[in-house]
């Protein structure tokens, strides 16, 4: 029997549509052979939307969203847009997404692939093997905490202020998804904080603390943030989970990710209630430096699908296709610059396409 899925494309900025292109064309490449029918459509996010509609996120776009049954995102933002009023920012297109829709666990895998692993900075027997997966809360914390904004004070001067804030049920969600995540993988979930100094960190700890009498299966530890950090790049194959904040989240993800290389190569998949569409986005950004120049890697776009493919559609097999099929190009030699290494064949964002239509 066919299964139909209404997926919205958010192409985005920069390179965004160069990837999205390629993305698509494979996912209709595939969808026969697994019983697929994929209705896209398309929508606008980001900078394109700031210039279409003056918004960064249009209401027609979350609506088109709310209704299907997963997203597709690219990548926003550019120079263009960096100093306009933050409410007309692309950023602010993305995070009123995430609130829109309710996404609260962001999952970021990082994964180290065989094939690249001399293009990390770091020595080959610190990231051979290394495989993280780092679980940030991403619709709460310091990045949507009240009150927010710049003040000013008695004496007339400007105070920023943000809060780092988090309910008990806001832990407890994010918590049970990594103690989840950490169950279907090795086994291990680290939660990090910052509970020596901040308040808003003892309750988190002290939650995932109490859940995890819930999850006995998985061996939980606690590390401060700056410690985290610095564990990440002395010996990262200790970590198998992740679970964190919005903020050290975002943080921690992007040190984790540089791990492997190329944060080319890194999807994400970002999940609300159960039944919810959830948002399925490379990690990198919409690099408006070779915007347009057919130079960009689409293959964590194409694992984006993968993950949308896994956790937004429940296809596991059709996601596996696309992951063995990224697996097999690279094999082949096939790099876009940013992954390049000696003795490899380079190619184009469009070649990189065709190479992987061949190896399906
Ligand atoms: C990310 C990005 C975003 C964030 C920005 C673009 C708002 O850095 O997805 O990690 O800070 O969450
Ligand atoms: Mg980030």
């Amino acid at each position: 029997m066919t299964r139909q899925y209404r997926i919205t494309l958010l192409p985005g900025d920069g390179i965004g549509p160069e990837i999205m292109t390629v993305t698509v064309a494979v996912l209709k490449a595939i969808a026969p052979e697994f019983d697929l029918q994929f209705e896209f459509t398309e929508a606008l996010i980001g900078g394109s939307a700031i210039e279409a509609t003056g918004n960064p996120l249009p209401e027609a776009t979350l609506k088109t969203c709310k209704n299907s049954d997963a997203v597709l995102l690219a990548a926003i933002g550019g120079y263009k847009w960096d100093n306009l009023p933050r409410h007309q920012r692309p950023e602010t297109g993305l995070l009123g997404l995430r609130a829109g829709l309710d996404l609260f666990a962001n999952l970021r895998p990082a994964t180290i692939l065989p094939q690249l692993i001399d293009a990390s900075s770091l020595k080959r027997e610190v990231v051979e093997g290394v495989d993280i997966m780092v679980v940030r809360e991403l619709t709460g914390g310091i990045y949507f905490g009240q009150p927010k904004g710049i003040f000013a004070t008695e004496t007339g001067e400007k105070r920023g202020v943000n809060t780092m804030a988090y309910t008990e049920a806001e832990v407890d969600r994010i918590a049970r998804v990594g103690f989840e995540t950490a169950q279907k993988r090795g086994g291990k979930l680290c939660s990090v904080d910052k509970a020596n100094v901040l308040d808003v960190s003892q309750l988190w700890r002290d939650r995932v603390v109490l859940l995890a009498a819930e999850y006995p299966k998985v061996e939980l530890s606690h590390l401060y943030v700056d410690n985290a950090a610095m564990q990440l790049v002395r010996a990262p194959k200790q970590f198998d989970t992740i679970v964190t904040g919005n903020l050290f989240g975002d943080i921690l993800s992007d040190a984790a990710a540089m791990l492997t290389g190329s944060i080319g190569m890194l999807p994400s998949a970002s999940l609300g209630a159960p039944g919810k569409p959830g948002v399925f986005e490379p990690v990198h950004g919409s690099a408006p430096d070779i915007a347009g120049q057919d130079k960009a890697n689409p293959l964590a776009q194409i694992l984006s699908a993968a993950m949308m493919l896994r956790y937004g559609l429940d296809q596991p097999e059709a996601a596996e296709k696309l992951e063995k099929a990224t697996s097999k190009v690279l094999d082949d030699g096939y790099r876009t610059g940013d992954i390049m290494s000696p003795g490899c064949k380079l190619v184009g964002c469009q070649e990189m396409g065709e190479v992987l239509l061949k190896a399906l």
